[in-house]
This record gives structure tokens, sequence and C-alpha cells, in this order.
């Protein structure tokens, strides 16, 4: 049997792995739950469902922080059980390709190569890949022989806005804005409008119905606490203020693919226009962005099929494509 190979996307709020064996992408949340300071409580989804409502001795974090490593022993040991879930006891060492984003400095790429070699899995190989290369792939762009291609991934804490041409990234701008700052708008505007405290999943679940909501013209029912009574209320929360309080950051994202837009070389400017921005990310998928984005830039938007997942897929196509492994590098030194 040939070796086994990983595709590892890790992302501030999901962790992506596509498995070759099984030939499928386990999706699980990038947490990680530690007891008493030193103790591994718990790990990925099972950790998230405790988030928000744990003992103070059991500490939950996100080991990525805007897309970078911020606790890299954290991160290793999510990494190392989640692989050995992966192997099913197998002592075989496997061949990693790894998401990097592009638009952070040398020594924060160069964290996720060590991170996999250090992690304490079996590593044949550690290849690198930009992120945006594998989402286009994923999105069954056929970035080889593209001259011209526009990427906008709207991740947790970040949106990745990146232009491509012939299998390489040549322009790559990373902002602050995502799905944590949709869920800190809505939770801003119901404190404001309601003087109703409500929790960061409450928030996101309000997100994920709007379209929903809007097509049956209902308000959000929520729970949460009366900041002058302190009590618990049962609210109805409009999705006029949620649409309201998401409009800002929509005009951000938009603003800032058109300045990407405008610094493209002439060249690549066909191409973009024939085929439009290929928009992923699980925040994309927010109601309204895809079609602000139309309007702002006058472009076509292709959403993705699986935007949580088209960068694994992307990575998928590389471990099982030989034609598209030139996308895939060593980092410098390192190689083995
Ligand atoms: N149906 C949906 N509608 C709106 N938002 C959604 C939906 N499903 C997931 N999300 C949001 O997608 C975000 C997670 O997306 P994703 O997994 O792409 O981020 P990430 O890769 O972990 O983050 P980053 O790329 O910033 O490191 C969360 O904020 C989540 O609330
Ligand atoms: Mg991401």
């Amino acid at each position: 049997m040939a070796l086994n190979a990983f595709g590892i996307d890790l992302g501030t709020n999901n962790i992506k792995i596509y498995d070759r064996n099984e030939d499928k992408v386990v999706i699980e949340k990038n947490m990680i739950a530690v007891e008493n300071k030193n103790t591994l409580f718990a790990y990925g989804n099972s950790a998230f469902e405790m988030y928000e409502k744990a003992p103070k001795n059991i500490e939950i974090s996100y080991p990525l922080s805007c897309g970078v490593i911020a606790d890299i022993k954290k991160m290793e040991t999510i990494i190392k059980f989640f692989i050995a879930d992966m192997q099913k006891g197998s002592l075989r060492p496997a061949n990693f390709y790894v998401a990097v984003p592009t638009d952070v400095t040398e020594v924060e790429k160069r964290a996720f190569y060590d991170l996999v070699r250090d992690a304490g899995v079996k590593a044949r190989k550690i290849m690198v890949v930009e992120k945006a290369v594998a989402d286009a792939l994923g999105q069954d762009v056929d970035v080889k022989n593209s001259q011209g291609v526009i990427v906008v991934n709207v991740g947790y804490e970040t949106t990745e806005i990146s232009i491509l041409s012939l299998g390489g990234i040549v322009l790559s701008r990373l902002i602050k804005v995502g799905g944590q700052k949709f869920d800190e708008a809505i939770r801003n505007a119901v404190r404001k409008e309601f003087n109703l405290i409500i929790g960061g999943k409450t928030a996101e679940n309000i997100k994920m119905n709007l379209k929903n909501l809007e097509e049956k013209e209902e308000g959000a029912v929520v729970y949460g606490r009366d900041i002058v009574r302190g009590l618990p209320v049962e609210r109805t929360i409009p999705t006029d203020l949620v649409s309201d309080a998401l409009e800002e950051h929509f005009r951000t994202i938009v603003d800032n693919v058109k300045l990407t837009l405008e610094r493209t070389p002439p060249e690549l400017a066909a191409d973009i226009y024939r085929k439009g921005i290929y928009l992923s990310g699980g925040a994309s998928q927010v109601n309204h962005l895809a079609e602000k984005l139309e309007k702002g830039t006058g472009l076509k938007v292709n959403r993705a099929e699986e935007p949580i997942a088209s960068v694994a897929l992307g990575l998928a196509k590389i471990i099982k494509e030989d034609n598209y492994k030139t996308v895939a590098y060593a980092i410098e030194g390192m190689s083995r």
C-alpha cells in the first residue's frame, strides 16, 4: 500500500484535515480544553461543546489567532491527537501537505512546518502550499493554466483576498474581518437596542439563520440577560437590526477587494473579468455578502460549493494528482 497522506488547513475556528486513505475531509473546531493548567481534557468539537460553560479549572482556547499560531504547544497537541485518531493505530509514516497564509511573515509561515515536524506524528515529507492556491483548486479552478484568478476567503478572524496567476500568488491582502466580527456586531447591536446581553454562540446562530429568518419574515428569538434588571429574558430580534449591524463589515470587505483589484496588473484583468470572484470560507455564507460583493465590484461572484472545506479539498487534489504537485514546496533548508 502507498504511504498515506494528510492535507491540513489550520483555521482559527475550524481545523480541516484531508485523509488520503479515507478520501475525506474531517472538520472539527480548532479548540483545546486543558484541566488544571496541564492535563488535556478535550479537543476539537468536544472542547467547543464546553466553551462558555466550563468550570474555572478547565481552560478552553483557540491556539490560533488571526490565522497564525499563537500557542504552539497546544496546536501541536491537537494535531497529534487528530492524526493519531485518523491513523487508527498505524505506525507507518505519512506525507503532510500544510496550507499556509500568504500575507504573514516568513517566521510565521515556517511555524506551520515546524508544527507538523514537532507534533509527534510520523512525517516522511512535509510540504507547504499557499492557502489561496489550494482554495482555488478546491473550487475547481485550473490554477496552473489561469492567468488571473481572484479568491476571497472569509474565515473566522480574517478575510484573505488573493490574486493568483499560473499557480502562484501575485498579490494578497489579509484583513481582520470575518465571522467573529459579524457575531460581535450582532451582539453589540442587540445590547444597544434591547439592553440585552447574548452569548457568542447565540449571535453566531442568528448570523447563520439570517437568510432563513428573512425568508420567513420572522425575528430571531433569543435568550439573554437584561442589563438593567440582571435577569434572564426572552426577546425577538428583528432581522433588520442584524443586517444593519453587519453592513459596516461587508463594506470593509468590498472596499478591500476593490483596492486589491485596482492594484492587480492589467494583464491579469481579462481572465478575472471573465471568470469573476471565487468566494469561500465559512463566513462567506452570511446572507447578503455575496450580492454586496457583486454589486460593489461589478464582477460575477462564484460561491464555493464547500466553503469551509475548499482549502482542504484543494490539498486533496494536490495529493491525488501528480500534475498539481508543483504548487507544493518544501520550506528551504528544512526539507528531508
Ligand atoms: N451558514 C453559515 N452562515 C454564515 N456564517 C457561517 C456559516 N457556517 C459557518 N459560518 C461561519 O464561518 C466561520 C468559520 O469559517 P472557517 O472554517 O472558514 O474559518 P477558519 O478557517 O477557521 O478561520 P480563518 O480562516 O480566519 O483562520 C465562523 O465564524 C462561522 O460562524
Ligand atoms: Mg480559513
